[in-house]
């Protein structure tokens, strides 16, 4: 007989979590104005708002807290983390930051200028955010495959080549800063980009002098799906996949709140000493002093402890599969889900589970309602609630797809939880004919409106 799965650790620490009644919920909803970021997370009983920071720490990344080094300049955790991004990504320079975003304000603060346009494959929101708060343009590259959540496809991530050329021949290169390369691609589903589509990305940007980053937040995932998926690789270790995926880009902005297994942090690393130059000044003013930027010691040891053990096949797979696991229950159920399933977080097809609901009155947001009510179990809104307003007509936008996405933490919940999410999802599933009314918007911030929106039932 062929041996089940079964997760590579064992548990020696666990949290309670509470569960509550539908009457509770529907009060804490409305309390909330239906913004699920607004709950408290004791009213949630399984929470997938975000595989980002709810992680949980392993035994030797806890043993790495206590010896963090807390010295203002040139600790030891610093030296710890140089060393793991150097051995893991080859890249020679690096600035910490305290998460991901600080990595793009600080990167972006030293590249991105006014009317620049940065080309790549479905930007996440805050790297757009970032972008446009600069008054610079996001183009999105992305193969149209991505759009149509039915297609079965290994690399939805990938850039179109022709799309890509069109940016770079058609605009002046002084005004491309770089290209950037999400890996995977959140927006997209969590879906992969391929090595070759990497290396032809690298070409092509090499053949018009235009830079590449990589917005590397789940780099490991990305390398295991190459090793199962792209030929030519199931005989490499991640570690070697990992190394020849940055060997195509010029540097990197890092969120290690998803593939580093850590509750806090991020960094920027480069080839490129220049690079490092321009954006140490922005370090400085805005996360820190070079060797710890905007991180204490302890967060930094763990951090490099986490990018080891966040490139073992072993814990990938027990990650990815557990994923698929409730991608399947799902697919099973008939509910309408991204295909193939992403590497972080299963996205439902909002606008095919709810036929009735009009996309102004935001059907995904309507499905994390809906799904939260059911159950008490926290997704989040991937639709035109996150996709903000044009910045210069103001006028909503509504993406290609509008899907909720129920992010899975790294070494958290269990199996039994993926059963209970699916279960949840098949009651409102059941009764979706029923659900005929979304929300509409009574307050929203200029920018990156998703995490502060009120709303009110239609
Ligand atoms: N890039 C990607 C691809 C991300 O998914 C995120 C964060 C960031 C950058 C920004 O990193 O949060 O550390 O500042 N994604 C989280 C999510 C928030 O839920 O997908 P951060």
């Amino acid at each position: 007989m062929k041996l089940p799965f079964a997760e590579a650790y064992r548990i020696k620490m666990v949290e309670p979590i509470k569960k509550s009644t539908k009457e509770e919920r529907q009060q804490w909803l409305k309390e909330a104005k239906y913004n699920l970021f607004n709950l408290k997370s004791e009213q949630v009983f399984v929470d997938l708002l975000t595989d980002s920071g709810t992680g949980a720490m392993s035994d030797k990344q806890w043993s790495e807290m206590m010896l963090g080094d807390e010295s203002y300049a040139g600790s030891s955790s610093y030296y710890k983390m140089k060393a793991a991004i150097k051995e893991i990504t080859g890249f020679d320079y690096f600035l910490p930051t305290h998460q991901g975003r600080a990595a793009e304000n600080v990167l972006f603060s030293a590249t991105v200028k006014e009317g620049d346009i940065v080309p790549g494959n479905s930007h996440f929101d805050t790297t757009k955010g970032h972008i446009e708060f600069r008054k610079a343009h996001a183009i999105d590259c992305t193969i149209d495959e991505a759009f149509d959540t039915s297609i079965e496809h290994d690399f939805k991530g990938n850039l179109d080549l022709n799309k890509l050329e069109d940016v770079l021949k058609n605009n002046d290169v002084a005004k491309i800063p770089f290209i950037i390369v999400t890996v995977t691609c959140n927006t997209a589903g969590g879906q992969p980009v391929s090595m070759q589509n990497l290396k032809d990305v690298k070409a092509l940007a090499d053949k018009y002098n235009v830079k590449v980053i990589f917005d590397s937040a789940r780099f490991a995932e990305n390398a295991y799906f190459i090793k199962v998926r792209e030929e030519g690789y199931a005989d490499k270790t991640i570690r070697e996949i990992v190394k020849e995926m940055f060997s195509y880009a010029d540097g990197m902005t890092m969120s290690s709140k998803k593939d580093a297994i850590v509750n806090i942090g991020g960094f920027i690393a480069t080839r490129h000493k220049e690079m490092f130059d321009e954006a140490s000044v922005f370090s400085i003013l805005y996360e820190g002093y070079l060797t710890y930027g905007g991180l204490s010691g302890r967060d930094m040891s763990a951090l490099a402890q986490g990018l080891y053990e966040g490139t073992e096949f072993d814990f990938l797979e027990n990650r990815i599969g557990q994923v698929e696991y409730l991608g399947a229950k799902l697919t099973e159920y008939g509910i309408p889900v991204q295909r193939p399933f992403g590497g972080h977080a299963i996205f439902v097809d909002a606008l095919k589970f709810l036929p009735n609901i009009k996309r102004e009155e935001f059907p995904a947001q309507t499905l994390a309602a809906e799904l939260y009510l059911e159950a008490g179990v926290r997704g989040v809104e991937i639709g035109a609630i996150l996709a903000d307003r044009d910045p210069v007509t103001r006028e909503n936008r509504y993406p290609e797809l509008e899907l909720l996405r129920l992010a899975i933490p790294r070494r958290t919940y269990t199996y039994n939880h993926m059963e209970y999410i699916a279960a949840a999802l098949k009651n409102v599933y059941d009764r979706r004919m029923e659900i005929t009314k979304g929300f509409k918007i009574t307050h929203e911030a200029p920018v990156l409106r998703h995490f502060t929106v009120e709303l009110d039932r239609v």
